[in-house]
């Protein structure tokens, strides 16, 4: 009897410990998600000191504009509870930034580190900027965006065009590409719509008629639907500000394929969907729901577990 209920002991504390292992298994795999994304962070840094260490010539501009509802649907995507600002006039794109680029490379980065942002700089433009250089990723500081774009890129721009040679031109001036290569205004003139989906060539053939060829389309998956989302048009400039082929220019993702002519990321084999206001309210609404359901369903899986544990230690103790 007695060498019976130790053996029922043993294997009690034998269970108790796999339970613990277990749990510190899954508590460790999430943290290396984390340290991963710190790692990639991390990269680009060194990556952006390595270039100050060299110099900071480049050979093109790359003006770049997004479309707010995919950078909303991928910022939210990436944490929960992540909320957007998005622009005030519904359907237009907004600018995401003027980058400097070496062919072949990223960059030149952050070329002056003493340069710092200041905000009285361009008090002047600022309502223009809240309007068209919005920050979309709510949360964050609010100058935020600016201030990234302004040391990451802007100080390097500074050191070589004449036109973006303060803080003040450097935003004015992506201010006035917003104006002249809009995006918004080529497809209202075109058959391109939100909340349609279109094949690469012919978002494709739309921009060359406006823009020649002289620019990248960039997409985003989406996680949750797994559709390929429009997200960014990169036009590429000269330094005097003038259209340039985007050839030779890198793409942050690694699917990069130089398809003929068409510069872009986006599978060429399944369409893209320019999401619309309405899509992403969609969206939305769909992962409050799930959310809804994951919360219900660990809520219920633990009273489970907690009622099973009690009956296995009733047995075992009994
Ligand atoms: C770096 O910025 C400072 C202003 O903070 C400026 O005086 C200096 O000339 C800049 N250096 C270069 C190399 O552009
Ligand atoms: C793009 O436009 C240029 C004229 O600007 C034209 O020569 C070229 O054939 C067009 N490319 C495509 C793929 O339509
Ligand atoms: C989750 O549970 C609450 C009650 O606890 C219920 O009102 C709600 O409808 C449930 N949600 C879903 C999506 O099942």
């Amino acid at each position: 009897m007695e060498a019976e209920s130790t053996k029922r002991f043993w294997y009690a504390m034998t269970l108790l410990i796999l339970l613990l292992i277990t749990i510190c298994i899954l508590k460790v795999s999430e943290c290396s998600r984390q340290n991963l994304e710190r790692k990639f962070f991390a990269e680009q840094r060194q990556l952006a000191l390595n270039t100050l260490r060299k110099d900071y010539v480049f050979d093109i501009l790359i003006f770049t504009q997004h479309w707010p509802y995919t950078v909303c649907a991928q910022w939210e995507e990436r944490h929960k509870g992540n909320e957007c600002n998005l622009p005030k006039i519904k359907n237009s794109w907004a600018i995401h930034g003027v980058w400097p680029t070496k062919y072949h490379t990223i960059g030149p980065l952050f070329c002056n580190d003493t340069w710092e942002f200041d905000i009285k700089n361009i008090e002047p433009i600022e309502d223009e900027m809240k309007e068209s250089w919005i920050n979309i990723e709510k949360g964050t500081p609010l100058y935020g965006l600016w201030k990234h774009e302004w040391e990451k890129h802007g100080t390097c721009a500074a050191t070589q065009i004449v036109a973006m040679n303060s803080e003040f031109s450097y935003f004015n001036s992506g201010l006035r590409l917003f104006d002249e290569f809009s995006i918004t205004k080529i497809f209202q003139q075109s058959y391109i719509k939100a909340g349609m989906s279109y094949k690469l060539e012919e978002i494709h053939e739309v921009l060359n008629r406006s823009l020649g060829n002289n620019f990248a389309i960039v997409c985003e998956k989406d996680h949750v639907t797994k559709e390929q989302l429009l997200f960014e048009i990169r036009i590429c400039l000269d330094k005097q500000l003038n259209l340039h082929s985007c050839d030779g220019i890198v793409m942050r993702t690694n699917e990069f394929r130089n398809s003929e002519e068409i510069v872009t990321n986006c599978k060429k084999d399944q369409d893209i969907v320019y999401p619309s206001y309405n899509w992403l309210i969609k969206k939305q609404w769909n992962r409050n729901i799930e959310e809804q359901h994951a919360q219900n369903k660990t809520w219920m899986y633990n009273v489970v577990n907690v009622y099973k544990l009690m009956k296995l230690i009733q047995w075992i103790t009994l």
